[in-house]
């Protein structure tokens, strides 16, 4: 059995997965993601883990799928066998926040993994691209639906069309990122939010998380339809009556499930 090419660790009810692939950017092979997969599974079914952060190196967060190991590959591998499958989207439907931490490159598949989180923070060394039409290919995990969604056609377009890629300041402007922090204090910034996240009591960060991921899928109608479902079912919450209480008694709330 190979090393794993992830590194885990639990800080304060913070899950951290570093992808570890350093000689190649953190390119994106199947062990990669498959270490990644059930390193992330692990953290969601993780009740004592609160918040997922997933980071690489300052140098690259990822610099996309694994180009040596997809030139050879034809259409029948690709689609029917062993390419991008279901478990690379896997990210997108952990019921447990995360944060992709970035520095450094974020191309491709690297920032369709990054828009998969539900959050990016980026240091300010952080570039984000679709290169892939240089490669004579699109976007296949995400990029031309999530990217459009999170920019605005103009600007996605315009990215996946030339493969330019966005600095940090541009794409905090653009709405791609939360924040933009130095880069030497990227870790700390990011574990700053992902405690912060991790202090909520669980099931109403899941359902706040879920609720606001169904705005990028549905109508507006049938979200705020989901929205109120959503907001009432939070009514059956024991920690929903005590963090109500707890105002109305000017204290702090001792959430049951964190
Ligand atoms: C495989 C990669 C790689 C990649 C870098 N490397 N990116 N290997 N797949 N995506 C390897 C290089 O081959 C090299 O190893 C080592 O990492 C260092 O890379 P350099 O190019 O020497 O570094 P640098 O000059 O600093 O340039 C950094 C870079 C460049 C600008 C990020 O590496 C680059 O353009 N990479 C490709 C970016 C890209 O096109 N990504 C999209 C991939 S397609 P060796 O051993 O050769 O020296 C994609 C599709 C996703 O992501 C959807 C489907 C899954």
């Amino acid at each position: 059995m190979s090393d794993s090419l992830v590194r885990t660790e639990t800080r304060d009810r913070v899950g951290i997965i570093t992808l570890d692939r350093p000689d190649a950017l953190n390119a994106l092979n199947s062990q990669l993601m498959a270490d990644l997969d059930s390193a992330a599974r692990a953290m969601d079914n993780d009740p004592d883990i609160g918040c997922i952060v997933i980071t690489g190196s300052q140098k690259a967060f990822a610099a996309g799928a694994d180009i040596k190991e997809m030139q050879p590959k034809d259409f029948a591998q690709v689609h029917y066998e062993d390419f991008i499958t279901d478990d690379w989207e896997a990210i997108a439907h952990l019921r447990t926040p995360t944060i992709a931490a970035v520095a450094g490159h974020a191309l491709g598949g690297g920032c369709e993994l990054a828009m998969m989180c539900d959050l990016i923070i980026a240091a300010d060394n952080a570039k984000f691209g679709q290169p892939e039409i240089k490669l004579g290919t699109i976007p296949g995990m995400g990029g031309t639906q999530r990217l459009t969604r999170a920019v605005g056609k103009a600007k996605a377009m315009e990215m996946c069309l030339t493969g330019r890629t966005m600095k940090a300041e541009e794409a905090e402007r653009a709405g791609l990122v939360a924040q933009v922090v130095a880069a030497d204090e990227l870790m700390d910034r990011v574990l700053e939010t992902a405690g912060t996240i991790a202090g909520m009591s669980l099931p109403a960060v899941m359902a706040c998380k879920e609720a606001v991921n169904r705005a990028e899928e549905t109508t507006l109608a049938e979200g705020v339809r989901f929205e109120r479902r959503s907001f009432h079912a939070t009514f059956a919450f024991e920690d929903r009556a005590e963090g109500m209480a707890a105002f109305n008694e000017k204290r702090e709330p001792h959430w049951k499930h964190r």
